[in-house]
């Protein structure tokens, strides 16, 4: 399991030591939330906050694009230094060729479904994809509670990827903690997003090894 804390519940007036703790505790990426007021009712961060990111931690950053038309800002991110970027399928007219154009510029590609979004909606594009984020809340703000039925969505996603015999790693995002952590985990998924269970802890460090633990 990789766990990606995402700095979204952090402390911005010292974002590069609260992705430090966290890194000292066992992340093995970082995950950046990205919302434009429209697509989700929530403003957060833009390239300038991931290049700050990309200048603190040599793990990967994983930008998630919660905004509508993301094809206007691809560029803009992986020119910051995202390393994967997932957009959602809700938001997007062409997916193929978004899925195209992120890789062509060396950027692991993944698509996020809403907790309503059916994953029948991933059927065409799935061989072409690096990971799927299955949301375990409405997206917009962190500190949500958890859905309990994402747990059955992973499940019945990994079963769709191997019957396939794909290697596409399911990602989940949203109210992740350690009541839910090894279920999702034991469920087929790979990556797990964190953001109040790994910063609003007080000890980070402590924290994501603590959810890293309850997988185990
Ligand atoms: C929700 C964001 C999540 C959020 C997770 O819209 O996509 O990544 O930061 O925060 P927690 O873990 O607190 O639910
Ligand atoms: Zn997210």
């Amino acid at each position: 399991m990789i766990l990606l804390p995402s700095v979204l519940a952090a402390d911005f007036g010292h974002l590069a030591d609260e992705v430090a703790r966290a890194e000292r505790g066992g992340a093995g990426a970082i995950h950046a939330d990205v919302m434009d007021g429209h697509f989700v009712p929530n403003l957060t961060l833009g390239p300038p906050v991931v290049k700050a990111l990309r200048r603190s931690t040599a793990l990967p950053i994983d930008v998630h694009l919660m905004v509508e038309e993301p094809d206007r800002f691809l560029d803009a991110f992986i020119d910051a230094g995202a390393s994967w970027i997932s957009v959602h399928v809700e938001t997007i007219p062409h997916l193929q060729r978004t899925i195209g154009h992120l890789r062509s510029r060396g950027v692991r590609p993944g698509v996020v479904l809403n907790p309503a979004t059916p994953l029948a909606t991933l059927d065409e594009i799935l061989p072409e994809i690096d990971y799927v984020l299955l949301m375990s809340v409405n997206p917009g703000f962190g500190g949500q509670a958890f859905l309990p039925a994402s747990i059955g969505k992973v499940r019945r996603l990994h079963r769709l990827v191997q019957e396939r015999g794909l290697r596409v790693l399911i990602e989940v995002d949203g109210g992740v903690d350690v009541s839910n952590a090894r279920a999702l985990v034991e469920a087929g998924a790979e990556l797990l997003v964190a953001g109040s269970a790994v910063f609003g802890q007080g000890d980070a460090e402590a924290a994501a090894r603590r959810l890293i633990e309850s997988c185990r």
